[in-house]
């Protein structure tokens, strides 16, 4: 039986990210675990906080409530009103429950949206650097994905944008905190972006939808609260999960949020029932309510913060470019080399992994992930300072 040649050709595309786990295994086997350096993944180091363990406790001792059956597939309505108010308290927006709808991460949460608002062939912007998986996100639904070049220091590219829009696009999707730079767009930027969004929606005489994913909102290095481009746009969904606030990926629970705003009333009906179509049903019912306690609580931001300092003098030490990380755990330096797939082959030689920025739309840079131990970094480093002298002896 031959593979679907769509997911076939995906799957080649995304080949580099798999050959750097691969080299990374190899060398691991070779040299032995703490000899290598990997900045490739995303995973969390931490623990996630005492409380959620303690939530779970609770949830495991209590019998007859009737929570493990199925539920409505936009989630339990306790659930998504203590949600919305945790969406308004966040000065996102005024979020109502019957506009919330629990998911399985941030990904199950961008594929039910997406699914529900896409016809074959619309496009989708997304802005580089993007999260890599938007593409095939987009592609699962018959949507196109269209990339907004990056501007200097990764701000919202806004005359991007404006060229970009046009009779087929469906939606811009936008990712603040970023993965796989780390900017945080400014209050400024957002209300650009919701003018310039009004604006086109306008012109082509319908909505235009604002995808605003933020799972790494609760992890931001300043003191001062993160701006949602959701707020000042009204035709928008706030997309959230508590996969790296918590340090739970795996445990998979997310939410998506439907601005009061918007043009359309059936939206949350068409997201619950994708939900359920999808295949998801519904978000883990002992997720959703282990959150309940835990609603405005994030676990690492000063470890990472610190992890990033540490990550950003050993670069710079290295003489290697980059945009300094405001929030999560990547940093998205500038490959010293034009081709960056050569730089990464010399950080390999040191036994460095990271990945490639082509993934990220953006070629001639690289990510690298700083959830991992002090003693990865310090040791990686060094490696990478080892790197660098032999480029440029
Ligand atoms: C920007 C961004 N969006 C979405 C996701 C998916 O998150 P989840 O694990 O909640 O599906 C990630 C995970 O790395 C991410 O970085």
């Amino acid at each position: 039986m031959p593979l679907s040649p769509q997911i076939s050709a995906a799957m080649e595309g995304a080949s580099w990210i798999r050959r750097m786990f691969e080299r990374g295994q190899e060398l691991r086997q070779k040299h032995g675990a703490d000899k290598v350096y990997d900045f490739s993944l995303g995973n969390p180091v931490l623990d996630p906080p005492e409380e959620f363990f303690q939530a779970l406790g609770d949830l495991a001792r209590e019998r007859g409530t009737g929570h493990h059956r199925y539920m409505p597939n936009a989630g339990f309505p306790d659930v998504r009103e203590a949600v919305a108010a945790w969406v308004k308290k966040a000065g996102v927006f005024a979020a109502r429950a019957r506009d919330v709808v629990m998911s399985v991460g941030a990904g199950g949460a961008l594929n039910a949206t997406l699914k529900a608002i896409l016809a074959p062939g619309d496009e989708v912007l997304m802005l580089a650097p993007f999260f890599v998986e938007y593409p095939f996100y987009i592609a699962n639904h018959g949507g196109v994905s269209v990339t907004v070049p990056a501007v200097p220091g990764f701000g919202i590219p806004l005359e991007g944008i404006e060229k970009a829009v046009g009779p087929r696009t469906a939606a811009v999707l936008v990712n603040t905190p970023n993965n796989p730079c780390g900017r945080v767009y400014t209050e400024r930027e957002c209300r650009a972006l919701g003018e310039l969004l009004r604006a086109a929606s306008q012109g082509l005489g319908r909505a235009v939808y604002l995808l605003s994913d933020e799972p790494y909102r609760d992890l931001a290095f300043g003191d001062r609260p993160v701006p949602s481009p959701a707020s000042y746009y009204e035709n928008s969904f706030f997309v959230y999960s508590w996969s790296k606030a918590l340090s739970i990926p795996g445990d998979r629970i997310g939410v998506v949020a439907i601005h009061p705003g918007v043009d359309e009333p059936r939206l949350a009906d068409a997201i619950t029932f994708t939900t359920r179509t999808l295949g998801f049903v519904n978000a883990p019912a002992t997720m959703q309510r282990a959150l309940l306690p835990l609603l405005g609580k994030s676990v690492g931001r000063a470890e990472y913060r610190a992890k990033a300092e540490a990550v950003g003098r050993g670069l710079r030490e290295a003489g290697i470019e980059f945009v300094t990380p405001e929030a999560g755990f990547y940093v998205f330096p500038k490959s010293p080399l034009p081709d960056e797939t050569k730089f990464i082959e010399r950080l390999v030689d040191e036994m460095v992994l990271v990945v490639p920025g082509r993934g990220f739309g953006c070629p001639g840079h690289f990510r690298l992930s700083f959830a991992v131990s002090d003693e990865t970094i310090a040791g990686g480093m060094a490696a990478i300072g080892r790197a660098m002298k032999k480029l440029r002896p």
